[in-house]
């Protein structure tokens, strides 16, 4: 059987077998489909159109699309089992960017080998994004960077589902995409910057991920890391040179518990930078978010949040990425939503930032009850864009996840942080009131917002000398108290309680 796609104005053709499921062959074909709930039929991305040929409607197609929308051959590629030939049309709004952003700093330009010495290639290995920049040697800030969507998505939004995946296929492919993901955003840089690229190049790539990004790129195996108790294979830092990557030896940090990665150790080191004054608590959020508090008396407690993709746009119905013309702002007075989007483009969705503010400002004004009732089961922000009832659960289920761990780590460690330093992408973008007002973290303590505190510090762990280096982790490794979130007697209680949109 043929299946012939249409893809950005290319065309592509591939055979299958009769009866196999569509999202498969167009993944293994590199068709970069989004398939952020990894094939479950409840993301609603992996959306194709049959231009001609034949696959029957499902029940799941139903809940996705409108009748006119079938008829016209809308239907989840996950959900199909073509048995004739097939012309799809993949649209481009559902698959996933393959060129990096590049993002060029200040010191690029004067920067010269004699004066300043050979640049570190260090990266950010992120479920969601990943960045690979070229830093200075002295200070360890970014030069250029290149930034792409980690094109494991596919295989899933979140860490779970795509664990799920491996278990069910193998490592493989998962280590295959985050490799591609990694040669895409070195490739550009090379381009751009040739000379520094190739004199940092024998220096290897230093790379902060979390347990499963980790495990992911080094073909570790993830059975014991998918299942209760959620361990790694191993945690030591790994050290290996890929032919995939013209040879380039990847040097990965060390882990520090079960979810709790690499990341979280350059957070760590990032947040040890400032100076900043003990006790203190690091909240790098994503769709794993990892909880640190250091309680000022040689103790790290640290655990992880199973968030999900919610904060990021994914499992919310006309959720999106912080990408042009997703609403990243809202305010509501005189009864009317003020809503700014991202490029200021016509709205076509909404991310996280939005998000939040959007629950915020509707549980203010009555729109949403305290516990997150929607009267009517939708809430319109536009004639074209809504919230809905699942889309209020999906967030309040990741809003309490990382409350509680917050909430239960500070307990645990005995003291009140006096600063909470938000990291991750995702933070970039918030109104601190609005995360205030929904009761996204420990109340009362005031928060700084520290950005991508996994690439500030795997720059700060690749500029240390090797001595150093092992001296930095051997003291986190005597530090580190593991907090399991699922096991705490008192975890279903708090985490119910803190599905309340509270600031209390
Ligand atoms: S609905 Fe098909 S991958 Fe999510």
């Amino acid at each position: 059987m043929k299946i012939r796609v249409n893809l950005r104005g290319e065309t592509l053709e591939f055979s299958s077998p009769v009866g196999a499921r569509l999202l498969d062959y167009l993944q293994e074909n590199s068709v970069p489909v989004n398939a952020a709930c990894g094939g479950n039929g409840t993301c609603h991305k992996c959306r194709v159109r049959i231009e001609d040929g034949f696959t029957a409607i499902s029940s799941k197609d139903r809940e996705a699309f409108r009748e006119s929308e079938l008829a016209s051959g809308w239907r989840l590629s996950c959900q199909s089992r073509p048995k004739t030939n097939l012309v799809v049309e993949v649209p481009s709004a559902e698959t996933i960017r393959n060129r990096p952003r590049i993002a060029k700093h200040s010191d690029l330009g004067s920067y010269a080998i004699s004066k300043d010495g050979v640049p570190f290639l260090v990266c950010d290995l992120g479920s969601t994004g990943v960045v690979v920049a070229l830093v200075n040697r002295r200070g360890g800030a970014p030069l250029i960077e290149a930034h792409l969507l980690n094109r494991q998505v596919r295989f899933g939004a979140d860490v779970m589902t795509r664990l799920h995946h491996a278990q069910v296929k193998g490592v493989g492919s998962l280590q295959a995409s985050l490799l591609e993901t990694l040669k895409s955003c070195l490739d550009a840089l090379r381009v751009e910057v040739p000379e520094l690229f190739a004199a940092a190049f024998s220096g290897g790539l230093f790379c902060s991920g979390n347990s499963a990004m980790t495990s992911f790129l080094l073909n570790r195996s993830i059975d014991s890391l998918a299942v209760a108790p959620f361990q790694p294979d191993s945690r030591e830092a790994g050290e290996r040179a890929f032919s995939e990557l013209d040879g380039l030896v990847v040097h990965t940090l060390p882990l520090l518990a079960g979810f709790v990665g690499g990341d979280t150790v350059a957070g760590i080191l990032a947040i040890e930078a400032l100076a900043a004054p003990e006790p203190w608590m690091l909240v790098d959020i994503g769709t794993n978010t990892e909880i640190v508090v250091n309680n000022g008396r040689g103790e790290l407690w640290l655990s992880s949040a199973p968030a999900g993709p919610a904060f990021e746009g994914g499992n919310i119905s006309q959720g999106m990425r912080a990408e042009a013309g997703a609403i990243s702002v809202a305010r509501r007075s005189g009864n009317a939503w003020h809503l700014e989007t991202i490029h200021n483009d016509l709205a076509r969705g909404i991310c996280g930032s939005g998000l939040i503010d959007l629950l915020n400002e509707s549980v203010m004004d009555k729109l949403i009850t305290e516990d997150g009732y929607v009267p009517g089961g939708r809430l319109e922000v536009t004639p074209e864009i809504s919230l809905l009832a699942d889309d209020v659960r999906e967030f309040q289920l990741a809003k309490s996840a990382t409350r509680t761990a917050g909430d239960l780590l500070i307990e645990r460690a005995g003291v009140v942080p006096k600063c909470i330093y938000l990291a991750g992408t995702f933070a970039q973008n918030l109104r601190l009131d609005s995360v205030a007002g929904v009761g996204l973290l420990p109340p009362g303590i005031p928060v700084r917002v520290i950005g991508n505190a996994s690439l500030t510090g795997v720059s700060l762990y690749a500029a240390l000398s090797p001595e150093n280096r092992k001296k930095f982790t051997d003291r986190l490794e005597t530090m580190r108290r593991p907090v399991e979130l699922a096991l705490q007697d008192d975890f279903q209680d708090r985490f119910v309680r803190n599905l309340n949109f509270s600031s209390t």
